[in-house]
């Protein structure tokens, strides 16, 4: 299944500051691919890959703080997955720096991690946020 890098509506969990962000890393995504389109020199397109990988730090670290704010459980294994995730990102800018990889595969392989990394955790972080906001609790 090709995966594409349009923002959907089901991708929002419902936290607009982390919205936000996932909305303009998914924009770089897509200015990742138009790039690719147009075939630029590996330079160019390594400094747009870091770039994403800057960002994804940086949206990750905000993630953090505002999970330790809420008091969210989960925090060190969230972290942890962060971690994890920005290893894979620069792995790729790794292959793509000293390898030939297909430029399709490096977007279906970003847009994938995104949607692993919005659908999946940031959701359990929007789960317990609501949690916390019920009134029975
Ligand atoms: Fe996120």
């Amino acid at each position: 299944m090709t995966l594409t890098t349009e923002w959907q509506d089901t991708y929002r969990i419902g936290v607009p500051e982390i919205d936000h962000q996932h909305q303009y890393f998914l924009l770089l995504i897509q200015r990742l691919e138009k790039m690719l389109h147009s075939d630029p020199p590996l330079a160019h397109l390594l400094d747009s890959v870091d770039e994403l990988i800057k960002y994804a730090a940086f949206h990750f670290k905000s993630e953090e703080n505002m999970m330790r704010f809420a008091h969210y459980p989960d925090l060190f294994n969230h972290t942890v997955s962060h971690l994890k995730l920005l290893e894979q990102l620069r792995l790729q800018s790794l292959k793509l720096a000293h390898l030939d990889p297909d430029p399709e595969d490096l977007i279906q392989f970003l847009v994938k991690w995104f949607l692993d990394h919005t659908t999946g955790e940031d959701l359990d972080f929007k789960l317990f946020l609501d949690s916390q906001t019920r009134p029975d609790h």
